[in-house]
């Protein structure tokens, strides 16, 4: 049946969760999560709130202590410090529009980049490029954060995960609040982003969106993966359409 079974990643792995625990106190969150995301493929997330998404993200930016294994490359980075991810070139957006409130709309994309090599140059290539894909930023560059609105704020946040030219682009809730037009805009951008070859996970409570999206896609239930496949087919899963996308 589409969508149950187990569907291979068609290129190179990139990132592989494997049997990934995490526990809140007696809690336990994720219960031996598994996925992989293959080279330049767009892969989502799909759950109901409480799921555990945001916490399998979190884990494997090193943001919560876990148990299992996140490789990247082949190479086990769960024991690593959360900043060594950018190293990998992994871009991160938090849930929640986190930036850095009392800095201008330039330093928080300068922070982004605080692990970019190429000094001054490459710098300024990414500061051009982010500014391109938004040209709102380039507008407020010398604003503070906290002025901008929510969906500036959010377009700072991709923005700022740009900085590093991720490989791997990671990316939480991005359209939680937002206008319909703005989030139209950031799928353009991650549209745009993996037709460059960057590599996506992102999860998002806008379902439909999200399948729509990516390539492939998992739906995740109480800290579990319960079912994977072409995102396509999980968008015409009737058990995907029932839980997850009836409302849209
Ligand atoms: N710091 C924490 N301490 C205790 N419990 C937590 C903590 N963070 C999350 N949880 C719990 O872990 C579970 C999973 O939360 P998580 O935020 O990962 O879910 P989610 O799938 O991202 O949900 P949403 O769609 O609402 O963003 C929830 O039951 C939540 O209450
Ligand atoms: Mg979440």
């Amino acid at each position: 049946m589409p969508g149950k079974g187990r569907c291979p990643v068609a290129t190179e792995p990139l990132l592989v969760v494997s049997d990934l625990r995490v526990s809140y106190g007696r809690a336990q969150v994720l219960d031996g999560v598994r996925l992989a995301v293959g080279k330049g493929e767009f892969v989502t997330v799909v759950g109901a709130n409480g799921a555990g998404k945001t916490t399998l993200l979190r884990a494997i930016m090193g943001l919560v202590p876990a148990r299992g294994r996140v490789q990247v490359h082949g190479q086990d980075i769960l024991p690593w410090p959360p900043h060594r991810r950018a190293e990998l070139r992994i871009g991160y957006v938090p849930e929640g529009r986190r930036v850095f409130a009392d800095l201008t709309v330039f330093e928080n994309l300068q922070a982004g980049a605080y692990r970019l090599p190429g000094g001054r140059t490459a710098l300024q290539a990414r500061l051009d490029f982010v500014y391109g894909l938004f040209p709102r930023l380039a507008e407020r560059r010398h604003q503070l954060a906290a002025s901008l609105s929510g969906g500036e704020q959010q377009m700072l946040a991709v923005g700022r995960a740009l900085m590093i030219d991720p490989v791997l682009l990671i990316i939480d809730e991005i359209s939680m609040g937002l206008a319909p037009v703005v989030v139209d805009q950031l799928f353009r951008v991650f549209g745009d982003m993996h037709r460059q070859g960057v590599t996506i996970l992102l999860v998002d409570q806008n379902a439909q969106k999200a399948l729509a999206a990516a390539d492939r896609g998992y739906v995740m239930e109480t800290g579990r993966i319960t079912m994977e496949g072409p995102a396509g087919e999980l968008r015409n899963n009737p058990a995907v359409v029932e839980a997850y996308l009836q409302s849209l």
